[in-house]
C-alpha cells in the first residue's frame, strides 16, 4: 500500500518560502472579513480573548501536527497519514481524515472564490472611483462621490442580482487561482507568496496607520481589548474556538500538504509558533484598522457580514481619502484571498498527484473546474436560487441559503471532525520517537504539546463539534 504511493517530488526553496506560503494560506478572508465580523457581532474584547487562547493552545498544537505529517509523508495528505501510520504501526485507515479535509478544502474554496469576487467587485468600484476623484482634481476626496447609505446598501443588493456579475468575477478569481497553482509548488505557489505577502504587509501597515490617524483608534482599542465578560456566552466561545481553526487554515489538511513539501531541516515547532502569531497578529490589526474606521463614523460595529461591504464603504465615503484608501483596503483583502484560495485548490490538487497518478495540470483543471460549478451553484443562491435550501430538513440549515449551507457544514462538521481525528492520531497512535526526532521539540516544550494534543484538543473539539451540530443543548 506504502509504497504506491507517489510523490509529487516538489518542495519548498527554503525554510522562509514555506513560512511565507503558509502564512499566506493562514492569512486570509477569515483574518480581514470574518474576524472583524465576528468579534463586533460578539462585543469585542471577551470575545477576542477567548479567541486568543484557542489559537494558542488547540490551534498551535494542531498546526505543528499537520505540518508533522507532511513532512514525514512527504506526499498528498492522504498518503502521507498512511506513511505516519505506517511508521507507527497504526492503521491506514486513519487517512480518511485526510480524504475528508481534502473534500473540505475543495468545498470551501467554491464559495471563497465566491465572496473573493464581492471583493474584486469592490475594488473595481472604489479604484473606478479613485480614478475619477484623480481626474476631477480631488484625489483626496471621500469615496463614491457622497453617496448616502442607503445608496451604498443599494450598491450590495445589485451586485447579488446579478448572476452574470457574480459569475464573472467568480470565474476571474478561481482562473487566477487555477493558473497558480497549475504552475507548480516552486514557481506557481512560492512565486505568488513571496510578492504578494510583503506587499499585502505593507498594505496592511498602510492602512492601520491611516485608521489612527484619521479615524478613532481610542475607541477601537477599547472595543478590542477591554472584556466585557458578561458578553461570553457559549455561543461566543464556540464561534471563537471555530473561527481559531478556520483563521489557521485548520482541518482541511493544507499544512499536511504544505508540510510535505519540506525537504530537510526540523525546527518545526518554532515555524508553527510564527505562523500562528503571524495569524494572529494580522487578525488583530485587521481589527485595528476596521473599527476605527467605523467609530469615526459612528457606525455600528455589530453590523454582522456586511461590515465590510456596506458599514466600511460608507465609512470612506465621509473620510478624506477615502477613495484611494478605500481602493487600497479591496485590494488588501484580494491579495490575502487568492494566497489562500491556491493553498485550499493545492489539497486535492495534490491527492490527484498522488493517489490517482495525474500531472498537475490535469488534477489542478478538475479539482478546481468543480470548485467552480459548485461555486456558480452558491452565487445563483444570491438570485435565481434564493429559495433553495440544499440541507432544509436538517433543522441547524433549514433556513440557510446554499453558500452559507457549505460554509456552514464544512465549518461546523467537517474541520472540527478532522481536527478531533487529527488530535487523537497524533496524540495517542502516532510514534513517540518519530515525533520526538522530527519535530526537534525540547523535551518541555514536547511534553506541553503531547498534553495539549492528546487531552485539551479532543475534549474542546468535541465540545465544538457537538454544541455546533446542537446548540439546544446551551440553552
Ligand atoms: N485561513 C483562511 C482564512 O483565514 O481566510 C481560510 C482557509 C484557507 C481555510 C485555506 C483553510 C485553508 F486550507
Amino acid at each position: 500500500m506504502v509504497a504506491t504511493t507517489q510523490t509529487t517530488g516538489e518542495g519548498w526553496s527554503s525554510r522562509s518560502a514555506f513560512i511565507l506560503a503558509a502564512v499566506g494560506a493562514a492569512v486570509g478572508l477569515g483574518n480581514i472579513w470574518r474576524f472583524p465580523t465576528l468579534a463586533g457581532e460578539s462585543g469585542g474584547g471577551a470575545f477576542v480573548i477567548v479567541y486568543i487562547a484557542c489559537v494558542f493552545l488547540l490551534g498551535l498544537p494542531l498546526v505543528l501536527s499537520e505540518i508533522f505529517i507532511g513532512r514525514v509523508g512527504q506526499t498528498d495528505a492522504v498518503g502521507s497519514i498512511r506513511r505516519v501510520a505506517a511508521q507507527s504501526h497504526a492503521s491506514p485507515g486513519w487517512s480518511i481524515f485526510g480524504a475528508i479535509g481534502a473534500v473540505a478544502a475543495f468545498l470551501i474554496l467554491s464559495f471563497y472564490s465566491v465572496v473573493a469576487g464581492w471583493v474584486l467587485y469592490y475594488a473595481g468600484i472604489f479604484g473606478g472611483d479613485f480614478v475619477q476623484a484623480i481626474t476631477a482634481g480631488e484625489p483626496f476626496r471621500g469615496a463614491l462621490a457622497g453617496e448616502n447609505q442607503e445608496q451604498i446598501q443599494q450598491r450590495l443588493s445589485d451586485m447579488f442580482a446579478s448572476p452574470g456579475l457574480l459569475l464573472t468575477m467568480h470565474l476571474f478569481f478561481m482562473g487566477l487561482t487555477l493558473f497558480i497553482v497549475a504552475r507548480g509548488v516552486h514557481s506557481g505557489i512560492e512565486k505568488a507568496a513571496t510578492y504578494l505577502m510583503p506587499a499585502f504587509f505593507v498594505l496592511l501597515v498602510g492602512l492601520v496607520l491611516y485608521g489612527a490617524i484619521e479615524g478613532d483608534m481610542g475607541d477601537a482599542i477599547a472595543f478590542l481589548f477591554t472584556p466585557d465578560w458578561s458578553k461570553l456566552t457559549p455561543e461566543v466561545m464556540n464561534s471563537a474556538l471555530g473561527q481559531a481553526l478556520f483563521s489557521l487554515s485548520l482541518g482541511v489538511a493544507g499544512l499536511i500538504t504544505y508540510g510535505s513539501y519540506i525537504k530537510e531541516g526540523s525546527g518545526l515547532g518554532s515555524t508553527s509558533a510564527m505562523i500562528a502569531v503571524a495569524d494572529t497578529c494580522v487578525a488583530l490589526l485587521a481589527g485595528l484598522m476596521i473599527f476605527p474606521i467605523v467609530f469615526a463614523v459612528g457606525l455600528d460595529p455589530a453590523a454582522g457580514p456586511t461590515l465590510v461591504f456596506q458599514t466600511l464603504p460608507f465609512a470612506f465615503q465621509a473620510m478624506p481619502g477615502g477613495a484611494l484608501f478605500g481602493f487600497l483596503f479591496f485590494v488588501l483583502i484580494l491579495v490575502a484571498a487568492v494566497t489562500s484560495s491556491i493553498s485550499l485548490l493545492e489539497v486535492p490538487t495534490a491527492y490527484g498527484i498522488g493517489e490517482r497518478g495525474w500531472s498537475r495540470p490535469k488534477s489542478t483543471l478538475i479539482f478546481g473546474g468543480g470548485a467552480f460549478v459548485i461555486g456558480i451553484f452558491c452565487l445563483l443562491g444570491y438570485n435565481l436560487w434564493a429559495d433553495v435550501r440544499p440541507l432544509g430538513f436538517w433543522s441547524l440549515f433549514a433556513e440557510t441559503d446554499i453558500l452559507d449551507t457549505i460554509d456552514g457544514f464544512t465549518g461546523k462538521v467537517m474541520l472540527p471532525l478532522v481536527a478531533l481525528l487529527t488530535a487523537v492520531f497524533i496524540g495517542w497512535k502516532a510514534d513517540r520517537n518519530l515525533l520526538r526526532a522530527t519535530t526537534g521539540l525540547s523535551p518541555w516544550a514536547f511534553g506541553l504539546w503531547r498534553f495539549l494534543i492528546a487531552w485539551l484538543c479532543p475534549i474542546a473539539v468535541t465540545i465544538i463539534l457537538v454544541t455546533g451540530l446542537f446548540p439546544s443543548i446551551l440553552t
